[in-house]
């Protein structure tokens, strides 16, 4: 139960409110080694809390003070292809709606499939397609988190896609936009796949984000979504594509990753 999970931390975080909550992607995780705060490690405290299996993926929450904000984070996730329910897969998106967050932050690894883009890059996610065939909003609609038909018109907010690109100049960064499209994985696309998520207008191809992003709209929070490109997307280089290629490729990012999201966290 999500009630569990949430009067679990309620406990433990005492006066804590926390205001901001961040998802860190695959390889991106080491943002929330950086906190000092709680740390509660999901796969064995956390009433009935999902933990991952995959590699670049630790499984915590970690709640503290990051940048004069009360933020929690999320350090890992875990994902459709691991064969847990949509439902399971967006809890902790839940459970910071519970605690009282207003903006989620969601990153991921992501292949390029805009031709423009380059391994290392970061991408503000404009907009995404939901190309996983489920949506997490499936079942018995929760009156008390949102409605039955949720609006989609803008997830990714206009306010915080502005914020980013401003920090992101600050800092120097280059900072690409573009659309995110995922699918279930765990396979990777193949080249004609890549060629049609061009046609439909996709920018970077992933396996995440998508579920949390629907679900953080359906509940009222403010979502921004940034992607960290660490390949390019089957056929677009004559490279097979590997797990280590995206992790070494995260790690070359996340000096950049790690400003950005330090910047933005402390003028949000
Ligand atoms: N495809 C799907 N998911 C990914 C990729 C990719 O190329 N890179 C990182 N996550």
């Amino acid at each position: 139960m999500i009630s569990d999970s949430v009067n679990f931390i309620k406990n433990k975080l005492l006066n804590f409110e926390p205001e901001i909550g961040i998802v860190l992607g695959s390889g991106l995780g080491e943002l929330a080694d950086e906190v000092n705060g709680i740390t509660i490690d999901e796969s064995g405290e956390l009433p009935d809390f999902p933990a991952p299996t995959v590699e670049g993926h630790k499984g915590r929450l970690v709640l503290g003070e990051f940048e004069g904000k009360n933020v929690l984070f999320m350090q890992g996730r875990v994902h459709y292809y691991e064969g847990l329910s949509l439902d399971k897969v967006t809890m902790p998106v839940k459970v910071f709606k519970l605690l009282g967050v207003k903006t989620v932050i969601l990153t991921n690894a992501a292949g390029a499939v805009n031709k423009r883009f380059n391994p290392a890059d970061l991408m503000l996610i404009t907009d995404h397609i939901n190309f996983m065939g489920v949506n997490p909003l499936v079942g018995k609609n929760n009156d008390k988190l949102g409605t039955r038909f949720p609006d989609m018109s803008e997830i990714y907010k206009k306010n915080l896609r502005d914020l980013a690109k401003k920090c992101a100049a600050d800092l120097g960064i280059k900072l690409r936009e573009g659309v995110y499209l995922a699918t279930s994985g765990p396979s990777y696309e193949t080249p004609a796949e890549i060629n049609m998520f061009r046609l439909m207008g996709a920018d970077a191809v992933g396996m995440s984000t998508v579920p949390e992003a629907i679900v953080a709209n359906y509940c009222g929070m403010n979502v921004m979504g940034i992607s960290c490109i660490t390949n390019y997307a089957a056929g677009v280089s004559d490279k097979k594509l590997s797990h280590s290629e995206v992790i070494e490729n995260a790690d070359i990012a996340k000096k950049d990753f790690k400003n950005l999201i330090r910047k933005i966290v402390k003028n949000l």
